[in-house]
């Protein structure tokens, strides 16, 4: 890579970053395009996330990203939002055009495209989603961005799935219950699509969201975890014969469209899965 004064440069602020796969994925993506830039990781803490942004318009940093735990609050920092961003309150891409910064989130896009990508059509069909953090608003609004005919919310703390699902209920048919024993299982039974967003698979020894045994093999099932590849619930799916969709589309295409905000050409997708699975699985 040769760095010039012509250099374009990009980023991702998080706290901690050390652990983004971003700057490996969107580098590729920009050697693979042959465009002059680079993307470096900044950890910005909390308190400085405000001289950060405007930091951006002082360096003439072109784009960033924006994770944990800075997607909200970036949100009061940027000049303008994107529909998405507005309405899940998070933003996770910013463009810079001349000192004018616009917030976008390309979660939800990235989690259908990811969908997509594996055959996948959401419309008309009946969704069960475990959680109610930051990533279920952004997978629920994009069920029904996508056309889910309703949307079965089940979180452990009943009183997050009521709020989150109070959002969502502005774009389309969403029911909240608790993750109760039967509850879930009854649900999943009759699902055309189950969906995990929440932490639960990624670590050895994490308890089962509900009886996988119950999925039946017809039933798409997608966790957004990426870390394991297979978690027990997909695991257990695809011992069914189901399909299954694993969180690691959810990441590339993300990624991709920032790339695609940012530099107006179309993501080298195969590229930037590539050097993801090679960092993650070896
Ligand atoms: P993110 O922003 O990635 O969505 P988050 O906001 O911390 O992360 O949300 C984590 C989700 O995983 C929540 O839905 C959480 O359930 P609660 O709201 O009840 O805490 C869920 N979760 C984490 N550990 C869980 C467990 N052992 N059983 C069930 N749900 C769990």
């Amino acid at each position: 890579m040769k760095i010039t004064g012509k250099t374009s440069v990009y980023g991702i602020f998080g706290f901690p970053v050390k652990h983004s796969l971003s700057p490996l994925m969107q580098t590729a993506a920009f050697q693979h395009c042959g465009i002059d830039a680079v993307y470096v990781p900044f950890e910005v803490s909390p308190e400085a996330l405000k001289d950060g942004i405007k930091g951006i318009k002082a360096l003439n940093v072109k784009g960033i990203n924006v994770t944990v735990p800075h997607k909200e609050k970036v949100c009061e920092l940027v000049d303008y939002l994107s529909e998405d961003a507005e309405f899940l309150g998070a933003t996770n891409t910013v463009k810079n055009e001349n000192g004018v910064l616009t917030g976008y989130n390309t979660d939800a896009e990235g989690f259908l495209r990811s969908l997509l990508e594996e055959g996948t059509n959401v419309e008309g069909k009946k969704v069960v989603m475990f959680g109610a953090g930051g990533a279920a608003r952004a997978v629920g609004y994009a069920l029904l961005k996508g056309g889910a005919k309703v949307l079965h919310l089940i979180n452990r703390n009943f009183q997050r799935a009521k709020e989150v699902g109070e959002l969502l209920s502005k774009r389309g048919n969403v029911l909240v219950y608790p993750l109760k024993e039967n509850t879930a299982e009854s649900l999943v039974e009759d699902a055309d699509i189950v969906v995990n967003t929440t932490s639960v698979g990624m670590k050895e020894g994490d308890p089962k969201l509900f009886d996988y045994s119950v999925i039946k093999g017809e039933t798409v099932v997608v966790d957004i975890i990426y870390n394991p590849p297979l978690t027990p619930l997909l695991k257990a799916a695809k011992e069914k014969g189901c399909k299954v969709v694993n969180g690691l589309g959810m990441l590339v295409h993300q990624g991709a469209i920032a790339f695609e905000i940012w530099t107006g050409k179309k993501a080298p997708v195969d590229v930037m899965r590539k050097v993801l699975e090679e960092a993650l699985y070896g």
